[in-house]
């Protein structure tokens, strides 16, 4: 675990590990509101700033930082236009270019002080990006916002969905920061979890807007890190198995296409993550047993 140093640089790394979390959901949510229209460059930019986040929280781990991993802002999803709600993304972006270059000016670690500049570098072309996308809705003045306007228990349901996957999604993230180095297998390993979990999410929250709905998962309560390896790691399978076990469940309620097809695929894909958390299990078990790490 390395000493925790350069306080302000670790707090500047946070408040922009923040803004990145405020920025991925609020990405998601615009490209569902916008229904389709520039769905492919909007996601584009939520992935980037998903990298970002993953950058901002392993450079905050290195300078032995606690990663802020659960705080977001608020996301604001309310808008008169098309194009007024992106104006809502330019905004963010500007505060992220100034944010940016303040790190850049002032962050006392050369790791750090790179990472800014190659983010300044996306988020001065991520500005440019919405602004054309922005002009080209001004352009379009008959464009309406999806609002949506159902709220069924299949919805319901799956925003118990998404919120199971967001939680674990920051749980993974969080944990894999704090393993990168005294554990940086178990941490990659953590970090694939994270990003299927990103990609779950997903898939449920169009399930939601395809029946018409719309969700937002609701901020999370940190989960600390205690206890042993072990203890952590069927911690992260008990969790595996509630999702499971809840999306088998909601599978025997629900009927519509939109929502069975995620929800079977994504049960699918839980039963590989539950035995990969077996097996690691019983590997770090072992080496306990014998001694190594
Ligand atoms: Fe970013
Ligand atoms: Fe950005
Ligand atoms: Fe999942
Ligand atoms: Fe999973």
């Amino acid at each position: 675990m390395p000493e925790r140093t350069h306080p302000q640089t670790i707090h500047a790394l946070n408040e922009a590990l923040r803004a990145e979390h405020t920025a991925i959901l609020q990405y998601l949510q615009h490209t569902y509101a916008l229904g389709g229209t520039f769905a492919d460059e909007l996601e584009e930019i939520a992935r980037e700033e998903m990298w970002h986040l993953k950058a901002l929280g392993e450079a905050v781990a290195d300078l032995g930082g606690e990663p802020a991993v659960w705080a977001r802002g608020d996301i604001q999803v309310d808008a008169p236009s098309p194009a007024t709600l992106l104006r809502l993304d330019l905004a963010a972006e500007e505060r992220m270019i100034v944010r940016c270059r303040r790190g850049t000016a002032s962050a006392e670690d050369h790791a750090a002080r790179r990472l800014f500049e190659r983010l300044l570098q996306d988020e001065e072309a991520h500005r440019h990006e919405v602004e054309e996308m922005t002009e080209a809705l001004e352009r379009r003045p008959r464009l309406t916002l999806v609002i949506p306007r159902t709220s069924t228990r299949t919805i319901q349901l799956l925003a118990e969905d998404v919120q199971a996957e967001y939680r674990v999604l920051l749980k993974y993230l969080y944990q894999s920061f704090k393993l990168r180095h005294s554990h940086s297998e178990i941490s990659r390993t953590l970090e694939l979890q994270a990003i299927e979990s990103m990609k779950h999410l997903g898939w449920f929250s169009e399930a939601i807007v395809a029946l018409g709905g719309r969700i937002l998962p609701r901020p999370e309560s940190p989960v600390p890190m205690e206890g042993s390896l072990l203890a952590l790691l069927k911690g992260d399978l008990g969790d595996e198995q509630a999702a499971l076990a809840q999306y088998r469940r909601h599978l025997g309620e629900v009927s519509e296409p939109e929502a069975r097809a995620p929800l079977l695929r994504i049960s699918g894909q839980e039963v590989f993550h539950e035995e990969e958390f077996v097996e690691l299990i019983a590997r770090v078990a072992r080496q306990e047993g014998t001694g190594k790490e």
